[in-house]
C-alpha cells in the first residue's frame, strides 16, 4: 500500500515520507479498511514534532480519524468485509495511508448517506460537540451559545449542534471570509473577533445578560473575554488552546458571577465511559438523518498532498475539516 511514514521528528513538510509501505494484517479482533477518506487533527501536526503527549514509536503513520471500508476481518472481530466503517486507528499505524487496521469493536457505522470525507471529518469534532453541549454544557433550547473559532473543526460542528437543539447561536472567527463561512453553518449572530469586541458585541446581543454556554476551543484572551461575555449562571466549556496559553480561572470571580468553567475531554470518556461513545453516534445519525448536521470539510486534497493539508491547519487557514483521500 501507499502511505506516509514518520521516520524522524520535525516539521511535517520537513518529515512525512510518502511511499510504498507493508500492508497491514488484522489481528483477532480487528478489521483491515481500505480507507476512503483521513481527516486531518492538530494533533498529527504536534505527533510530528514529539511535542504530542502521546510518543508512538519511530517511525509511525499519523491520522487519527477515517472513513473506510472492511477488506478483511481477524478472528472473533464482529464486523464483515464490505461493511462501510468510521474509526479511530491506532496510534502510530494511523489513516494517512490506503489501508488501516482498527479494533473492530471500536467501529461505528459510516453514516447513510454522508460522503466519505464528511463520515471521516465527522466522528471526532461531532461527539466533542454533543458531549460538551449535551453532556457537559446541559444546553438548553432558548439559551443563547456562544462558539468561538466557530469556523473550524470543533467550532463549526458545536454551531450546527447548537442551532439542532434549540438554542440562539452566536459564532466568531478570525476575518471576513471566516465569518461568513460561520453564518453559512446557520448561526444566528457572527462577530469578528479580529475586528471587533467581543465582549461588548455580546452583551449588546443579548440585552447585556451575556451567552449561557460558551464553547471556547482557543483559551488565552479569548477565555479572559468569555468569563466577561457569560451569563448569570452560565457555564463556560473548556474544548482546547488553539491560541497556545492556558488561561486561569478566578475562583473569586466565578463566585460572583455564578458561572462554572466545565472542563471537556471526550478521548478521556472513551476510556472511562466508553458506552457514551454509540449513543452520541446514536444522536448524530439521527440529527444528520434529518440533515440538522451537514458536517463541513473546507478542503478535500488527495493523500499525497498531506505535508499540505497540515500546513493550511498549522497556520489558521482551513475551515471545517481538511480531509485527504487515497
Ligand atoms: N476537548 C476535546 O475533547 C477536543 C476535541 C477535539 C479538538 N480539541 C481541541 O480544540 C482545538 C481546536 O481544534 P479544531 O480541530 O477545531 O482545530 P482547527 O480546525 O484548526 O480550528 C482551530 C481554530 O482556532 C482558531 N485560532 C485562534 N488562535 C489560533 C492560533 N494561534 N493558532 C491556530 N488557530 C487559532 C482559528 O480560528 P480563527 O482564525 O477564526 O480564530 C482556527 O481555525 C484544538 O486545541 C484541539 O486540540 C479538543
Amino acid at each position: 500500500m501507499r502511505g506516509w511514514q514518520v521516520r524522524e521528528l520535525g516539521e511535517p513538510a520537513d518529515v512525512l515520507e510518502f511511499g510504498e509501505l507493508p500492508d497491514p494484517e488484522p489481528g483477532p479482533g480487528q478489521v483491515l479498511v481500505r480507507v476512503h477518506a483521513v481527516a486531518c487533527n492538530f494533533p498529527d501536526i504536534l505527533l510530528c514534532r514529539g511535542t504530542y503527549q502521546e510518543k508512538p514509536a519511530l517511525p509511525f503513520t499519523p491520522g487519527l480519524e477515517i472513513a473506510g471500508e472492511v477488506v478483511a476481518a481477524g478472528d472473533g472481530a464482529a464486523a464483515r468485509v464490505g461493511d462501510r466503517v468510521i474509526g479511530t486507528p491506532p496510534m502510530g499505524r494511523g489513516g494517512y495511508a490506503e489501508l488501516a487496521v482498527l479494533d473492530a469493536a471500536s467501529t461505528l457505522p459510516w453514516p447513510e448517506g454522508m460522503s466519505a470525507g464528511q463520515a471521516a471529518g465527522m466522528f471526532i469534532t461531532y461527539q466533542t460537540g454533543i458531549c460538551a453541549l449535551e453532556h457537559r454544557g446541559r444546553l438548553q433550547a432558548g439559551e443563547t451559545l456562544l462558539v468561538h473559532a466557530a469556523a473550524g473543526g470543533v467550532g463549526s460542528a458545536a454551531v450546527q449542534l447548537g442551532r439542532a437543539m434549540g438554542a440562539r447561536v452566536i459564532g466568531t472567527a478570525g476575518g471576513a471570509e471566516k465569518c461568513e463561512v460561520v453564518r453559512g453553518l446557520g448561526a444566528d449572530e457572527v462577530i469578528d473577533y479580529s475586528a471587533e469586541d467581543v465582549v461588548a458585541r455580546v452583551k449588546e446581543l443579548t440585552g447585556r445578560r451575556g451567552a449561557d454556554v460558551v464553547f471556547d476551543p482557543v483559551g488565552g484572551d479569548i477565555f479572559d473575554a468569555s468569563r466577561k461575555a457569560v451569563a448569570f449562571e452560565g457555564r463556560i466549556l473548556v474544548i482546547g488552546f488553539a491560541g497556545g496559553r492556558f488561561a486561569d480561572a478566578p475562583t473569586n470571580h466565578l463566585l460572583v458571577k455564578n458561572y462554572a468553567v466545565v472542563g471537556v475531554h471526550w478521548g478521556y470518556y472513551r476510556q472511562m465511559r466508553p458506552e457514551m461513545i454509540p449513543a452520541w453516534q446514536g444522536r448524530l445519525d439521527e440529527l444528520w438523518a434529518q440533515r440538522k448536521i451537514d458536517p463541513l470539510v473546507g478542503a478535500d486534497l488527495p493523500l499525497d498532498q498531506a505535508p499540505e493539508a497540515l500546513r493550511r491547519l498549522a497556520s489558521r487557514a482551513s475551515t471545517g475539516k481538511v480531509v485527504l483521500t487515497p
